[in-house]
């Protein structure tokens, strides 16, 4: 939160009323139909329901509960002063907050998603694709519920500014800036999804949940490129710079609510402050370095870097531009 100055909260909200103004709803054009009925039948005839594609059933036998590289500590030298047990246990409190923070942006996702309904067409493409992916994100939420209580881990409530934050922007941004933040807020979820899908030692359980969710953000990711390119195809200076600092204040919103002093308390840490400080340091490079490359190539493909949100992405988020 420190990491956020005045300055930018001034570009932010500056931006954010002048195009609160100026920008309109839109359909998708005709020639994305197609694409679109084809995410649909998708989503009817391979859906992956979490009742039978996460075995629930399988208890732990002391996998890793996450891969070690995700762990926010890891690669610091604090990480070393903790036991196999701790390093462990804290992956189990990080994963826990991870998907409470996922269940919490996906709710809000859904009720942007409400609210674009509530000015289309029952029966156009959009509406009828909107249902699915809604239907989708309550069984994510259902299913993240599920492995948390799963896991039992160290649950920690948003902080007031987060939930300040998340209700403001889901409310009061225009169109093109919320469907920006979901798409945001899915390429993030993505990148843990990827790496714990892929690591064959982690409990299955987790493997499965991840592997599911990567699934079907992909094709949500689909539809909101497709949905944003006739925003930002036609987007000037301004409206270019403002959707790179969204997608720049989603990564750093889900990123800072990962590292909690509370998770080091649960495994023992006296000194919270110190590990939960380095952690969220080590975190932002580990972001900055390895996790972003996806993301990037999103804003470089509306041409989102110049030199206002180029400081910003290497200042806020480190990342390597
Ligand atoms: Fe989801
Ligand atoms: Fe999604």
């Amino acid at each position: 939160m420190q990491e956020i100055d005045s300055l930018l909260i001034f570009y932010y909200f500056s931006l954010l009323t002048i195009l609160n103004r100026t920008t309109t709803v839109k359909m998708i054009c005709a020639e994305d139909i197609e694409k679109v009925e084809r995410l649909i039948r998708l989503s009817e005839t391979n859906a992956v329901l979490p009742d039978v594609f996460v075995p629930w059933h399988i208890p732990e036998d002391n996998e890793p509960l996450m891969p070690e590289e995700i762990i926010s500590l890891q690669g610091h030298p604090l990480f070393d002063t903790l036991s196999a047990s701790q390093k462990r246990e804290l992956g189990r409190h990080e994963l826990v907050q991870v998907m409470y923070s996922y269940a919490w942006a996906e709710g809000l996702a859904c009720f942007i998603f409400n609210k674009r309904l509530l000015k289309i067409p029952p029966d156009s493409v959009e509406y009828r694709y909107l249902v699915k992916e809604l239907i989708e994100e309550f069984r994510h939420q259902d299913m993240f519920a599920k492995a948390i209580r799963l896991l039992n881990g160290k649950k920690i409530q948003l902080s007031w500014f987060h939930r300040f934050i998340g209700r403001f922007h889901s409310r009061y941004m225009p169109a093109s800036l919320q469907f920006i933040s979901v798409l945001a807020v899915e390429l993030v979820t993505d990148i843990y999804g990827k790496m714990i899908r892929k690591s064959p030692e982690v409990y299955e359980p987790i493997r499965k949940v991840s592997e599911l969710h990567h699934i079907e953000e992909g094709r949500h990711i689909h539809y909101t490129k497709l949905w944003l390119k006739h925003y930002t195809d036609k987007a000037g200076f301004l409206k270019r710079t403002a959707f790179s600092i969204v997608v720049l204040l989603n990564i750093w919103y889900m990123r800072s609510l990962y590292v909690t002093k509370e998770n080091f308390e649960a495994i023992g840490i006296t000194n919270t402050a110190k590990y939960a400080a380095a952690a969220r340091k080590q975190l932002k490079q580990k972001f900055g370095k390895e996790y972003l490359d996806e993301i990037i190539e999103f804003v470089q493909e509306f041409n989102g870097f110049n030199f206002i949100t180029k400081p910003l992405w290497k200042r806020i988020l480190a990342a390597k531009l």
